[in-house]
């Protein structure tokens, strides 16, 4: 009896969260398609040149979970039930930023110079379709778009809200976030962290990011300071979380189903989670860190938390 109410629960709420991303996917993904392309946001043509672009859209279009701007509309549902249209138009501007800097950090993550890949969602990755320095001009020009989506010139967005999401998403993709996090782990291939330090640099080079998401989203209504700390400690406990679990993926799952190559981090010498304690550990960690998430939200005062919740579940019980 109580196993196939547990059971219930479970299917019901992976069952809600599909039907609640589904819309908001192709929102998402209509959005992209219109943004990453030759003419600018702001209605100029860029004059772009083609292959840039080409490379731009292959690097976002048709692929990858969406999480980042799942988190985004996420946290703006759960902050504002009933959302102005200027909040909505702002978070699904910062919904696309934050995928488009994290299209960017993967390309360039892919590089010889970096985790020297050939695989990502199932295509080869940019360098390898495009050329190494077509590969790092279409990251460095997903960065600049990014920033330039979040700063619309039409009104629609209050200018507040805009440097409020500029300030976010700049911090957590620099020096103190992704970009620092990655250079800690490239100075790192072939030692042996503490857990301290390995706990820091998933911190900064995953977790940065989407805990960015969740507090951009936060951002595009008017939290309160209780919500607004909950919030922060839910994005922590995911973003640490889903790198975790991104570690044990590498050991546990296979190419086709991640669309990246399996077992790089143990090629490439990474230290990794699973290097450090271990997979059952790893695991009982990731799952610690889901009751973190959940238990902020419990605390955070918000009603609406159902999408933030089934989310967390997903960063930490993915399959890919
Ligand atoms: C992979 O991120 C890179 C990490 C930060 C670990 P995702 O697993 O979110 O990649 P996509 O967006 O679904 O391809
Ligand atoms: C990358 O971590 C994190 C980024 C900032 C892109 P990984 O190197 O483990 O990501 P994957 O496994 O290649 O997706
Ligand atoms: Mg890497
Ligand atoms: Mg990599
Ligand atoms: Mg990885």
């Amino acid at each position: 009896m109580t196993s196939a109410t547990t059971m219930d629960t479970s299917v019901r709420q992976k069952f809600e969260l599909e039907a609640w991303s589904s819309l908001r996917l192709v929102q998402v993904e209509h959005a992209l398609g219109d943004w990453v392309t030759a003419d600018a946001p702001q209605g100029q043509n860029h004059g772009a040149p083609a292959q840039l672009v080409d490379a731009m859209r292959y690097a976002v279009l048709d692929g990858g979970k969406r999480l980042r701007p799942l988190l985004v509309l996420a946290a703006h549902e759960a902050v504002c039930p009933i959302a102005s249209d200027a909040g909505v138009n702002a978070a699904l501007r910062a919904a696309c930023a934050v995928e488009l800097i994290h299209a960017y950090s993967l390309v360039h993550d892919d590089m010889p110079c970096m985790d020297n890949d050939v695989l990502r969602r199932g295509k080869p990755t940019v360098h390898v379709q495009f050329g190494e320095a077509c590969a790092l001009l279409a990251g460095d020009a997903l960065q600049a778009l990014a920033f330039e989506l979040m700063t619309p010139q039409d009104g629609s967005v209050p200018e507040a809200t805009q440097a409020r999401l500029c300030a976010l998403l700049a911090r957590a993709a620099g020096s103190a976030g992704m970009a620092g996090g990655q250079a800690i782990d490239l100075a790192s291939v072939g030692q042996s962290l503490t857990e301290a330090q390995l706990r820091e640099m998933h911190e900064l080079k995953t977790g940065a990011l989407l805990q960015a998401s969740v507090m951009m989203g936060a951002q595009c209504g008017e939290p309160g300071a209780q919500a607004l700390a909950a919030l922060q400690r839910y994005g922590a406990a995911i973003g640490l979380a889903f790198q975790v679990v991104d570690d044990i993926l590498d050991v546990t799952a296979d190419s086709s189903t991640l669309g990246k190559t399996a077992g790089k981090d143990a090629d490439n010498n990474k230290p990794t989670y699973v290097s450090l304690m271990g997979l059952q550990a790893s695991r009982d960690y990731a799952q610690r860190l889901l009751l973190q998430a959940q238990s902020a939200l419990d605390n955070s005062g918000l009603a609406q938390t159902q999408a933030l919740r089934a989310l967390a579940d997903m960063v930490v019980n993915r399959a890919h």
